[in-house]
């Protein structure tokens, strides 16, 4: 198993010696290897069961940095990056050749986020090199926000996880590129549509829409938990399965007319950060209990509600009503 730590020193000479260790990100945790090695970057598609065409996102310490690996930063680029930078917003920019191409899965873009979390901040400022992360979950599984979920199931194939507490955002980060010179948001995250179009105005998403991704992570059949989940109205839900051992998750607290053990809820309050928060862990505890099938509910499609919706969809085995 590996060994869960904060351990500063031991994730530096790790990953100094091209090995993997699990980081803390607001968004989720993070499978992290030397960027600029392609032997560690081999090593994160190894672990991870992820194919090679899926591109890998660069961590950095700070937007400066962002100069080493990318291009030209265009002016709306920066705009966001001065804005949201250290934070859950991912920019696709035309890569330096230092950038291996494996990392970008042979794309001409190089997606690049400074994440906002003290203690891989500290990590990302004493290492002389970016780190490239997806999420510390197997390809195609939801992803952890917790080291104990990076322990459950990549624990016996990395040797540390850098131990940051529970992810305070909870929903990857948002992905924005440039097409035409024109901004397209690929992942909905942490970072809402609307506070995007507030600093550089309208954009096109073309999240979960394209049967030709330009990011893969836009396949339905990603981010699925083990049990079948149902998203939609959950009495809708129940009357057309009749299942006979439901879980349920609610947006907020409320009545419903079926048994259904167990029954989490994302905000008891209807509160979309809280609710981004608690959304993989508890679509994970379900895999955990003793049930037939999850019903769950869509949350209003606002601000992170878009973001969780797009989850439970590509969670979803169907989506009803
Ligand atoms: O919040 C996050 O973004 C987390 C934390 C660890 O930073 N990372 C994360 O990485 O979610 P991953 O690999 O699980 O998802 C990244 C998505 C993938 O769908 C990938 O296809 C897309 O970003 N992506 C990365 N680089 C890309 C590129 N150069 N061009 C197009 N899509 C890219
Ligand atoms: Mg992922």
């Amino acid at each position: 198993m590996a060994i869960i730590g904060t351990d500063i020193d031991k994730a530096v000479d790790l990953l100094n010696r091209g090995e993997l260790v699990s980081i803390p990100t607001e968004t989720v945790y993070g499978l992290a290897g030397n960027a600029l090695n392609p032997e560690a970057v081999t090593r994160i598609f190894t672990v991870k069961n992820r194919p090679t065409f899926d591109p890998l996102i660069v961590h950095i310490a700070s937007l400066s940095d962002a100069r080493n690996f990318a291009e030209g930063i265009n002016s709306q680029a920066r705009e966001l990056a001065e804005h949201f930078w250290p934070g859950p917003l991912t920019l696709l920019l035309p890569k330096k050749e230092i950038i291996p191409d494996i990392v970008t899965a042979g794309l001409d873009r190089v997606g690049i986020r400074c994440p906002d979390h003290a203690l891989t901040r500290k990590l990302l400022n004493r290492i002389g090199f970016p780190l490239a992360a997806p999420s510390a979950n197997p390809f195609g599984y939801v992803s952890p926000t917790t080291p104990q979920h990076v322990q459950e199931q990549l624990g016996d194939r990395i040797p540390y996880i850098l131990d940051g507490g529970p992810c305070h955002v909870g929903i990857e980060s948002t992905i924005v590129g440039w097409e035409d010179g024109k901004p397209v948001i690929y992942r909905m995250g942490g970072v809402s549509i609307e506070e995007i179009q507030d600093i550089i105005g309208p954009v096109i998403v073309t999240a979960f829409s394209s049967s030709q991704p330009q990011a893969p992570g836009q396949l339905q059949s990603h981010y699925a938990p083990k049990r079948k989940v149902f998203a939609g109205d959950v009495e809708e839900l129940y009357t057309r399965l009749k299942p006979s051992k439901p879980g349920v998750l609610l947006y907020r607290k409320k009545a419903i007319s079926f048994k259904a053990q167990p029954i989490h809820v994302l905000s008891a309050t209807g509160d979309l950060n809280e609710g981004a928060r608690n959304l993989f862990g508890m679509l994970r505890a379900f895999d955990h209990a003793d049930v037939d099938v999850v019903l769950a509910e869509f949350v209003p499609d606002v601000g992170l509600g878009r973001a969780i919706n797009d989850r439970l969809r590509r969670a979803s085995h169907m989506v009803i009503g």
